[in-house]
């Protein structure tokens, strides 16, 4: 009987190899994207590289495990779900008001720790960030702030 219901299992788990996730990157305008626009310090376009790029740009690198399912469904909708919020290869199209609320958002989750997710830093150790790189991070979004909707925009707009 339990012998059965292994061989069920393992026949279950097999069948769900068949259907991978789709692991291409979409084609983009790499004029668009937010370290080509923006041109970080190296060490800060590294930590964004490395901490935030898999989930919230169309340069997503697809780890051997994500050839697993069912986890790799569940990876995959983060990416998914991350790029909808954010797309960092997206960023020139977004109005100044929105690149700078989007850049807000990154500020406080960062800081709070909720940036990168922490099932990602799990198994990419060199997303965790230390609390001097989240400074370093976060010193950045804000001084990219002031430069993308600035004060005089700011007052013009509301
Ligand atoms: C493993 C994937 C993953 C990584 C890596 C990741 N994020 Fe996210 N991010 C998400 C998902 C999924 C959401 C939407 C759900 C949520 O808010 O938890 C999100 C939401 C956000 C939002 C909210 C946007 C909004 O308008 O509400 C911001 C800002 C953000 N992430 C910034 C970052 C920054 C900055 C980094 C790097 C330091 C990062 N994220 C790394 C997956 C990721």
């Amino acid at each position: 009987m339990t012998k059965k219901i292994l061989i069920g299992v393992l026949a279950v788990f097999i069948i769900l190899q068949f259907f991978q996730i789709d692991k291409s990157n979409p084609e983009y305008d790499a004029s668009q994207d937010l370290i080509t626009i923006h041109n970080p310090p190296a060490e800060v376009a590294g930590i964004l590289k490395s901490a935030c790029y898999d989930c919230h740009s169309y340069e997503t690198a697809y780890p051997w495990y994500t050839n697993v399912q069912p986890l790799a469904w569940w990876i995959k909708d983060h990416i998914d779900e991350g790029r909808d919020e954010m797309n960092f290869s997206e960023w020139g199209t977004y109005s100044p008001r929105r690149a700078d609320h989007k850049l807000e958002e990154s500020v406080e989750l960062v800081e709070e720790g909720e940036m990168p997710l922490e099932s990602y830093t799990l198994a990419h150790g060199e997303a965790k960030l230390s609390e001097a790189q989240k400074k370093i991070l976060t010193d950045w979004f804000k001084t990219q702030r002031e430069v993308i909707y600035p004060d005089s925009l700011r007052s013009a707009d509301s």
